[in-house]
């Protein structure tokens, strides 16, 4: 019978104490991670990211962080190269925005000795690449004239400072105009448009991308029209029916006389106009291709049944009091020349939603006024 031997590994000095050192040095390894991770996590427990609470962690912020409410900006500023400790107490003063050089541009501005207030109101008025530039230039004194209106713009800074010491102008109509651009030639680099919107501006400074396309676009039925084949965008067209049918109940005739056009159809338009009546009736009356609001499907040019001057007409008067119950203002105005850029049209209408035809119905300004402050902010 075979006998089992078992040995045992009987370890020797000095081995013994090796080992035993090594097995003392690994729970010690391993006590002081898990002590690492719970200072880690304790500090991530108060809203910041991980490599911000190691930042904090390793550079002994942690009773500084711990005195103050979490802040996104100084949690951003820790993690970033650009933070600085001189201003670690300032940074939680800082309204966050999303932004790549959102600390540098911070450090910059507090270089320059801009107060908080200053800063927040800089970012809230312009992209993280146009408080950029901001940056770079000169420290301005006095934001408040400009900012205090929310729809200015950080990168018009010099812009409206030029414009208004050349024309005199406050501040309000100075943003209005510049942010229009307003203070430029016309036509001449324009803001390219490329998305639909019933609340979009198409004018002589809004020009529509050459891959514009209005969506929905429908047929008008015929009793609608002037001639067959006129489209409009559909919430547009729906709006101007129940214009219609409510105008012929009360006894007024009201048909379309031109609708969505193309821009090759606005090119052959301007060349019409042109041999016809010269170009400077085309420059007061006709857009260049790409500029017109035709071009969205939103527009009509409105006629009367009842008359051939539409102005002189009785359905004239009806539109001028009630289009804008349906979403439609008339565009064209005699004292809105200036922002429009044309000359008073009786007939063209522009369909806007009901919130702003009313808003406009109200206050009697252009729809580029309202579209300078209270859509492009
Ligand atoms: N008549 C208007 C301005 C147009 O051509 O769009
Ligand atoms: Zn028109």
């Amino acid at each position: 019978m075979a006998t089992k031997v078992r040995k045992r590994l009987k370890l020797k000095e000095p081995y013994l104490s090796i080992l035993r050192f090594i097995g003392f040095l690994l729970l010690a390894l391993v006590a002081l991670f898990l002590f690492y991770r719970h200072e880690v996590n304790g500090i991530k427990k108060l809203g910041y990211s991980e490599k911000s609470s190691n930042k904090i962690l390793f550079s002994f912020y942690r009773k500084y962080v711990n005195s103050i409410n979490y802040s996104k900006t100084l949690d951003k500023a820790y993690s970033s190269k650009y933070f600085k400790e001189k201003y670690m107490k300032k940074y939680e003063h800082v309204d966050y925005v999303d932004g790549k050089h959102f600390i540098k541009n911070i450090n910059i501005l507090l270089d320059k000795k801009y107060s908080y207030n200053d800063i927040n109101m800089i970012f809230a008025h312009g992209s993280d690449s146009d408080v950029s530039e901001f940056a770079k230039r000169d420290r301005v004194n006095y934001l408040e004239e400009y900012y205090s209106y929310d729809f200015a713009k950080i990168k018009n800074y010099d812009k409206y400072v030029k414009y208004s010491d050349e024309s005199g102008e406050g501040a309000y109509s100075t943003i209005v105009r510049v942010n229009l651009k307003l203070d430029e030639e016309n036509y001449k680099d324009p803001i390219i448009v490329s998305k639909f919107s019933t609340n979009m501006l198409v004018n002589k400074h809004y020009k529509l991308s050459d891959k514009f396309s209005v969506p929905d676009l429908v047929k008008l039925d015929d009793d609608l029209v002037s001639e067959n084949g006129i489209k409009l965008q559909k919430e547009a067209y729906n709006a101007f029916k129940n214009m219609y049918n409510d105008a012929s109940k009360s006894g007024y005739s009201i048909y379309i006389n031109a609708g969505y056009r193309s821009s090759k159809d606005q090119q052959e338009l301007c060349d019409l106009y042109k041999r016809t009546y010269g170009e400077e009736y085309v420059k007061k009356y006709v857009a260049l291709p790409g500029f017109s609001e035709h071009e969205t499907g939103l527009s009509i040019d409105v006629a009367s049944k009842n008359s051939k001057i539409f102005a002189e007409s009785k359905e004239y008067r009806w539109m001028l009091d009630n289009a804008y119950k349906y979403g439609f203002i008339l565009r064209y105005t005699a004292n809105h020349m200036d922002d429009t850029g044309f000359r008073p049209e009786a007939w063209h209408y522009r369909y806007v939603g009901k919130d702003i035809s009313t808003y406009l119905h109200d206050h009697n300004i252009s729809y580029e006024e309202y579209y300078a402050v209270f859509v492009d902010k």
